[in-house]
């Protein structure tokens, strides 16, 4: 067998489904909206993004999985048109409200989840996702960015395959494989004929941030679901016993940053 016989969007596949990979329904992230344009660490990560990104002979810009605008926002400044495609209306809304605030005139939502019908979604010079790559068919996904893509196409996916410090899930019962990460995106754009760059960013995980313990549980959580009174009181040790590790949610996040030209 060589890597030639290996289908990597299949594998990867597979190995969502394993992991127990679930697509969440756009309200659970309506519900997170507000809150995400005050997430801690975020213009780090934003400028680690932007910073590595090659925008000279571009003028337009598709951000899909775009939520409150964190990457199209900080763009669109120095862009004709920009188009942030979110499936959660919560995010597109809080997305226009900040647009509106920075006297962005440039700036169009497109409600569209990852899997519907993409026909009518103009091409772009850039095409990026960031931090929105947790899709259930990576082959698919991929295939999309690149063919709206007229230049170049950036993105993120986490390594490591997972959103939660694997201490804290395993307190509560969730230490389920990871899910599956970057290195299956390397391989899929290799089978496609592209070139992909990779390099690394690091930012605060989801638990970061939290000024107390609940709202470090409902942190918890959204990513894990329900908690019983058993479960928060294992979180209590662990939250106590180390309170910066806590204020830090635990390990933080390391992201591939892929990057490939589509011409
Ligand atoms: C972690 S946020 C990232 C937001 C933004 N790109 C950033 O870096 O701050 C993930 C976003 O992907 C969106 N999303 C998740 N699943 C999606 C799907 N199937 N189709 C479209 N958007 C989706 C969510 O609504 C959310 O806004």
């Amino acid at each position: 067998m060589t890597h030639a016989d290996i289908d990597f969007g299949q594998l990867y596949r597979t190995h969502m489904a394993a992991a127990g990979g679930r697509e969440k329904p756009p309200e659970e992230w309506d519900a997170r909206a507000e809150a995400m344009g005050r997430m801690v660490g975020e213009s780090r990560y934003v400028d680690d993004f932007i910073g590595r990104m090659d925008c000279s002979g571009c003028t337009s810009l598709l951000d899909v999985g775009c939520g409150t605008g964190a990457i199209a926002l900080a763009l669109a400044p120095r862009l004709q048109r920009v188009l942030g495609l979110d499936y959660s209306q919560g995010m597109l809304d809080v997305m226009m409200r900040n647009a509106r605030a920075l006297g962005l005139d440039n700036v169009t939502p497109i409600r569209r989840a990852w899997e519907d019908d993409w026909s009518d979604v103009p091409a772009c010079d850039i095409v990026t996702a960031s931090r929105s790559t947790t899709v259930m068919d990576m082959a698919d996904a991929l295939a999309r960015l690149d063919a709206k893509a007229k230049k170049r196409v950036y993105l993120t996916s986490l390594i490591g395959g997972r959103f939660i410090d694997a201490d804290v899930a395993e307190l509560l019962g969730h230490a389920r494989p990871a899910l599956p990460d970057y290195i299956y995106i390397v391989n899929i754009l290799y089978r496609m004929g592209r070139y992909p760059r990779l390099d690394y960013l690091e930012n605060d995980n989801r638990l970061a941030g939290t000024q107390d313990f609940d709202e470090f549980v409902r942190k918890v959580a959204f990513s894990l679901g329900e908690i019983d009174d058993a479960g928060r009181a294992r979180l209590r040790q662990w939250y106590d016993a180390d309170p910066e590790r806590a204020r830090r949610g635990g390990a933080p996040f390391r992201w591939a940053f892929i990057s490939w030209d589509t011409r």
